[in-house]
């Protein structure tokens, strides 16, 4: 399915639906790219060995673009839709959150490129659909 990437502002995140699945498409900030290689050390699987995505998005960001982060939204523990928590919430202040992805169900946090946290019980980092950029503005998932 092709998705309209060109609104999307700095630190906003869209919804769409791809096979009946939740697909998130985050246009990430300056900031927040620059944090991802602070948390290395508090994540399960900071370089996506164990995680499951494109050839393309094997990197540092889980993305082909760094600017802009695809992934499917459901928690890789029992599939779950994690809230966005893009924000550094007073309880989180001192510890390694820098912002992320917030699963309900049974706590497990995630970074903004998906990775999960130490000490949660998701196994693996969110899945990165298949995806390619027709253009700038535009993605097509699947
Ligand atoms: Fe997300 Fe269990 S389903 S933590």
């Amino acid at each position: 399915m092709e998705v309209d990437i060109s609104k999307i502002e700095p630190g906003q995140l869209i919804r769409v639906k791809w096979r009946g699945r939740p697909v998130w498409v985050l246009r990430r900030t300056e900031q927040s790219l620059k944090d991802l290689a602070s948390l290395d050390s508090q994540l399960r699987d900071p370089q996506s060995k164990e995680s499951v995505q494109p050839q393309a998005a094997q990197n540092a960001a889980r993305s082909i673009k760094p600017e802009y982060f695809v992934a499917l939204g459901l928690c890789t523990h029992l599939g779950c839709v994690p809230t966005f928590r893009p924000e550094v919430a007073p309880e989180d202040l001192g510890s390694a959150w820098k912002g992320g992805f917030f699963c309900p169900c049974h706590g497990s946090r995630f970074d903004l490129a998906g990775r999960v946290y130490q000490g949660v019980p998701a196994p693996t980092n969110l899945d990165i659909p298949p995806y390619r950029y027709l253009s700038d503005t535009r993605i097509i998932i699947g």
